[in-house]
């Protein structure tokens, strides 16, 4: 009797180990991008390696909130995409794990320089300015003067007609905020911070979303990236993409590997694929039209041309840092989002 005990004991644990060995390799990742994007990088993934992505896509800063509450017992594996201030962030309070890819080499300095600011624990992925975009048809419906300016969108004419995402849960909202403050200063930031909420119909979660309303109609203007206007206008929308004249702040969409994933190697796999020429140069069948980290992805000709806009030199080093990130959020909720409308 109790020999059969133990061979079924033994039998059981081969069992196991050998269901470990044929289970097939997966990665979780937490994609930060456009869900089109963030869908083409799963799959495209999958069929060449064989290794099952389990993708889930949030905004950047809701991305953030979560790898930090995981912490203790992380479920994701890889953060790619969305705005490099949180993953500078998590970066520093050591949520995230510093490696070296073969890939770096054939990277934009700017790229690299992301990384080496935050003991490699991050790495550049794509690059993109802020702005925002309007809806010509509905503009000319409502009889609005055309924006050119940041400041031009805190004018009372356009009370109601403007959409951002709100800056905790959207990287896109928190570089707004950033952007404001180190081009009108931290007291002229917030004061146009505040003027901008009166014109604000919705704060939305993700970043992008204020300017898919645009598109569908629902809503006049929207704060974005300029790529993700232009997307809009790409996919036969009325949307008119601005470039602001007092110039802008911009982006460097970023990678992680997640401090103590499950399926590290795997996860590294993935990040030495996603900094591939070839894999980067996919963007923009998916209409992500960020300019790519790899010196030699290419671009779609509608891509915004970086270089013919005035872009501010964005301190990301001091944006991305904890204390400082916290700070403007919580500033923003108590001194912002809470004034009537
Ligand atoms: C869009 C843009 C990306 C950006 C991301 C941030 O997907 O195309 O360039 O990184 O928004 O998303 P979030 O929802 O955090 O603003």
């Amino acid at each position: 009797m109790k020999r059969t005990l133990y061979a079924s004991a033994a039998m059981a644990a081969l069992l196991l180990a050998g269901s470990g060995a044929a289970r097939a390799e997966s990665v979780t990742l937490y994609c930060s991008a456009d869900e089109a994007w963030c869908q083409l990088m799963a799959r495209g993934f999958e069929e060449e390696t064989g290794i099952t992505v389990d993708m889930t896509r949030k905004s950047s800063g809701e991305t953030f909130a979560q790898v930090k509450a995981e912490s203790a017992n992380p479920k994701g594996d890889i953060w790619w995409g969305g705005t490099g201030d949180p993953h500078l962030q998590a970066a520093e309070e050591g949520l995230t794990e510093a490696y070296v890819s073969p890939m770096r080499s054939e990277l934009n300095d700017w790229a690299v320089r992301q990384a080496e600011s935050a003991g490699d624990r991050t790495i550049g992925i794509y690059s993109g300015a802020l702005g925002f975009g309007y809806n010509k048809n509905l503009l000319e419906k409502n009889n609005l003067p055309v924006p050119a300016c940041w400041k031009d969108l805190t004018k009372p004419e356009y009370k109601g007609h403007i959409q951002i995402a709100n800056p905790n849960s959207s990287g896109t909202a928190y570089t707004t905020l950033a952007t404001m403050v180190q081009l009108f200063g931290e007291e002229g930031g917030f004061d146009y911070m505040k003027a901008l909420h009166k014109n604000i119909n919705q704060y939305t979660k993700s970043g992008s979303a204020p300017i898919k309303a645009a598109g569908l109609g629902e809503n006049t203007i929207g704060i974005v990236f300029m790529h993700d206007a232009v997307a809009q206008t790409a996919s036969g929308f009325p949307i008119v993409t601005v470039a602001p004249c007092e110039g802008t702040g911009y982006e460097i969409g970023s990678m992680s590997l997640i401090s103590g994933a499950r399926h590290m190697d795997a996860a590294k796999k993935f990040y030495d694929w996603a900094l591939t020429a070839e894999v980067q140069s996919r963007a923009k069948d998916v209409k992500s039209f960020q300019v790519p980290s790899n010196k030699n992805a290419t671009q779609s000709e509608m891509a915004p041309d970086l270089s013919s806009i005035k872009l501010i030199d964005y301190d990301f080093k001091k944006y991305g840092s904890s204390d400082e990130r916290k700070r403007l959020l919580q500033k923003w909720d108590e001194d912002v989002s809470t004034l009537p409308q």
